[in-house]
């Protein structure tokens, strides 16, 4: 619904004080030549594979919205027994409800999570795969000075957290929360040993998705909250777990299009190559200016306003940077579905 609002194209919103800014920022940014060469990788990459999360830099701060604060210590979920009974529940709540209350709903921009039920208990956890220095940080690095040389510094770690409760009326009242699957103990605690794995193998959070066009090949895929419930069903599925097929569940996604990505070098090679390092710096540069704009998604109608002019993007997956040519329609928001796992047997 909101792709069709936000979808660039209508061109009488370019107002003069607009076209202004635009002139400023074109004489600031050089335009990015097409660089040179690109091994081609099978597209859409894999996330990179790590074989621990790598400690943060102190200079990455959570500011007032600390990550996971009521979290369960490693070990600390309750182990069940075998044999008893959990409900998995879908759970969805409009990003920044807490500051919004349900305007980001209207535009289908929803956070996802996954609750339990433990049946012989009565206990109830939540989990949920998010930003450890928040959203904007996980899409833009820090121009950072060091001895004087400019440095991109990334804050964009990602991780899971698991704690006691459902807070029902947050997922209900603007969301959703719905049963999808009924497991056993012996899934729910091989499960969580999966938590655990995966929170060290897949330690960064990627914001947007690139296409070729709408409905056309994946050039990267996401790596968000969405992500992670999504493989975290998929887990309990080859577990063993049968989902309620009647359930169907859309899940928010931030589109780029582009035509196929360029690399233009990764986070050690850009520091000798000046061109580059000096691209990266006045783009990135453009967007730390309006950090105010710290909410990316609520900000995306200015990054249009970029698309439509420059026509051009980098993002970083993979410790990588890779130059986008954009094409039209630019960007999207999309609310799909993605069907839970089948049995197959
Ligand atoms: C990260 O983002 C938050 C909110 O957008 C901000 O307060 C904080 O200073 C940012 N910086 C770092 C280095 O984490
Ligand atoms: C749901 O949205 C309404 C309207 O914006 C808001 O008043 C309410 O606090 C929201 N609910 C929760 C649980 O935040
Ligand atoms: C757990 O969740 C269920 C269903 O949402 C609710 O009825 C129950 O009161 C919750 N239990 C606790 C201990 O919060
Ligand atoms: C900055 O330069 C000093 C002196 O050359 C060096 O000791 C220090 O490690 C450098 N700092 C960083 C963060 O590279
Ligand atoms: C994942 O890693 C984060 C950051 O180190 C940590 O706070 C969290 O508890 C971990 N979650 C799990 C499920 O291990
Ligand atoms: C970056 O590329 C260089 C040269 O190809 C390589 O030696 C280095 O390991 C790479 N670093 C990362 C973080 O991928
Ligand atoms: C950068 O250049 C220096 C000097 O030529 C070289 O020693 C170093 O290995 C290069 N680093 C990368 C990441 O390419
Ligand atoms: C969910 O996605 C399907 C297609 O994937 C679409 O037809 C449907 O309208 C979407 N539902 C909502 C509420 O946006």
């Amino acid at each position: 619904m909101l792709s069709g609002i936000i979808t660039w194209g209508n061109k009488t919103r370019f107002c003069v004080l607009q076209f202004v800014t635009f002139l400023v920022i074109y004489t600031v940014l050089p335009y990015a030549e097409t660089s040179n060469t690109t091994p081609a990788p099978t597209w859409p990459p894999h996330q990179k594979i790590y074989d621990h999360r790598p400690l943060s830099d102190p200079y990455c701060k959570a500011g007032i919205y600390p990550f996971c604060p009521t979290g369960l210590p490693y070990g600390k979920v309750p182990k069940v027994k075998p044999t008893d009974t959990l409900f998995v529940y879908a759970m969805k709540a409009p990003v920044w409800e807490f500051k919004f209350g349900d305007l980001l709903k209207k535009f289908d921009i929803m956070h996802d999570a996954i609750g339990f039920h433990h049946v012989e208990s009565g206990l109830n956890i939540t989990m949920e795969w998010y930003e450890l220095f928040q959203l904007f940080n996980c899409t833009f690095p820090h121009l950072r000075t060091v001895n004087k040389s400019t440095e991109l510094q990334w804050c964009n770690q990602g991780a899971a957290c698991l704690y006691m409760g459902i807070d029902e009326k947050h997922w209900k009242q603007n969301g959703t929360l719905i049963k999808v699957s009924q497991i056993t103990g012996d899934i729910f605690n091989n499960f969580i040993s999966w938590t655990q794995t995966d929170n060290k193998t897949y330690p960064y959070y990627e914001t947007w998705t690139v296409m070729a066009g709408p409905g056309k090949n994946v050039w990267f895929n996401p790596f968000d909250c969405a992500s992670w419930v999504i493989r975290a069903f998929e887990t309990m599925h080859d577990l063993g777990a049968s989902f309620d097929q009647s359930v169907h569940l859309n899940y928010t996604k931030i589109i780029l299009y582009s035509q196929q990505p360029k690399l233009v070098g990764n986070s050690s090679t850009i520091y000798n190559d000046t061109d580059t390092l000096d691209k990266l710096v006045s783009f990135y540069g453009y967007f730390q200016k309006r950090a105010s704009m710290a909410d990316v998604v609520l900000h995306l109608l200015l990054y249009l306003e970029w698309f439509e002019f420059h026509k051009l993007f980098y993002i970083y997956y993979n410790e990588q940077y890779w130059e986008l040519d954009m094409v039209k329609p630019y960007a999207q928001l999309t609310y799909d579905e993605v069907p839970l796992p089948k049995n197959t047997w």
